[in-house]
């Protein structure tokens, strides 16, 4: 039953083994991606072909154990499709050609025709689906309207995220409006890809951790509800599980768990035991491992694993994951340790 195993989880029931995938499963630490990465000539060419996507997808499976796959794409797509002009500077990540700071900037967006713009994403996720399968769940990813606006905003990665805060704060209006138009983007997106075969949904918000107790709740949290609200069934009717990352969003777990929310992904800063006896029975927890655990040797990876594991202990409801993604020095081997330590302590 291991193809099932990610999607009972996720529902909260039983497993014969406790699922793990890593986010970042795929990319620069694995020697084949750096190998068709340079054959292509560019991350967005990968994310745009639907071929090359689907390889790139599937690599880190034909290595590892994982039990699920994760679609090879980037948040930054839909950015990308509502004209922002994305590239990637060595060294300093993503950066946008027309970052939009002023409200008239913000009032000129418009939600992308998803067919037409976006539609190489979802045809990845047919292509995926047909080649895994029945094998292995695919789960489907889009990045929080928070998280989307603070790289739209700043131009690229930030420290202080100075240019979103001072909107957040001078224009708290024009902000609404930027979030409310990538909310309905996001939901869009979403849904393609649910519609194309996604399995489980995961969102991204890697900076709601930046924000304040209030600030999160009405500029990250309100919108990634609208998207939870708006995700439709999947083609044979059933609900499609979506799983809730906010990076830095210990303090605020058991209002993630409101949203109705299938999972609440958790970074390292919080024990995965005390965040169960906070959000319990509501939701399963997927994490929780430092990423920098990867740099020691294998069986000081065991040993995390196991803490991990032990930690979450008996019941259902356990997806286990790192806190945040796999980083490009790590050793593959180190990841297969990770993994078969996750099935060796946790069979059933
Ligand atoms: O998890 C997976 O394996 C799926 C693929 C995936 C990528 N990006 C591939 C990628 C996913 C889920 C993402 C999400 C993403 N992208 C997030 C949210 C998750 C997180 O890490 O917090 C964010 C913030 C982005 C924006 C982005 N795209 C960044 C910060 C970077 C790294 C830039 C750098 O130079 O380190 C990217 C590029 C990117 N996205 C790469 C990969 C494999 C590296 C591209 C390359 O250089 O080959």
């Amino acid at each position: 039953m291991s193809h099932d195993r990610l999607l009972r989880a996720l529902a909260r029931e039983p497993v014969d083994a406790t699922p793990v995938w890593l986010m970042r499963q795929a990319g620069r630490y694995l020697p084949e991606y750096r190998k068709l990465r340079e054959q292509a000539g560019s991350f967005l060419t990968l994310c745009q072909n639907p071929e090359l996507a689907c390889e790139v997808t599937l690599q880190p499976l034909r290595r590892f154990d994982f039990d699920a796959a994760i679609l090879f794409s980037d948040i930054l797509t839909i950015p990308e499709a509502m004209g922002l002009g994305l590239h990637f500077v060595a060294g300093e990540g993503p950066h946008f050609h027309h970052p939009v700071r002023t409200p008239d900037e913000i009032a000129r967006l418009t939600v992308p025709d998803i067919d037409r713009e976006l539609g190489y994403v979802p045809a990845a996720v047919e292509l995926i689906r047909r080649e895994l399968d029945g094998r292995t769940p695919l789960i489907g990813f889009a990045g929080s309207p928070w998280t989307l606006a603070t790289y739209m905003v700043e131009g690229g990665p930030s420290k202080n995220y100075a240019h979103i805060k001072k909107l957040m704060y001078d224009a708290p209006e024009a902000l609404h409006q930027l979030l409310d138009v990538l909310a309905r983007s996001v939901a869009a997106y979403l849904n393609a890809q649910i519609a194309a075969g996604a399995q489980a949904v995961q969102i991204f918000d890697t900076w709601g951790g930046v924000l304040t107790p209030a600030g999160y709740r009405e500029f990250s949290l309100a919108y990634m509800q609208a998207i939870v609200d708006a995700l439709e069934p999947a083609p044979d009717g059933s609900r499609v599980p979506a799983i809730l990352f906010t990076k830095g969003g210990g303090p605020w777990l058991e209002s993630m768990a409101d949203t109705g929310a299938a999972a609440l992904g958790l970074d390292w800063t919080i024990d995965i035991d005390a965040a169960r006896a906070r959000v319990g029975d509501r939701v399963a927890l997927q994490g929780n491992l430092d990423p920098a655990v990867l740099h020691a040797r294998p069986a000081v990876i065991r040993e995390h694993v196991r803490d991990v594991l032990a930690r979450f202990g008996d019941g259902p409801g356990h997806v286990f994951n790192l806190g945040h993604g796999v980083t490009p020095d790590i050793k593959p081997d180190h990841v297969a340790a990770l993994v078969d330590a996750v099935h060796e302590f946790s069979a059933r």
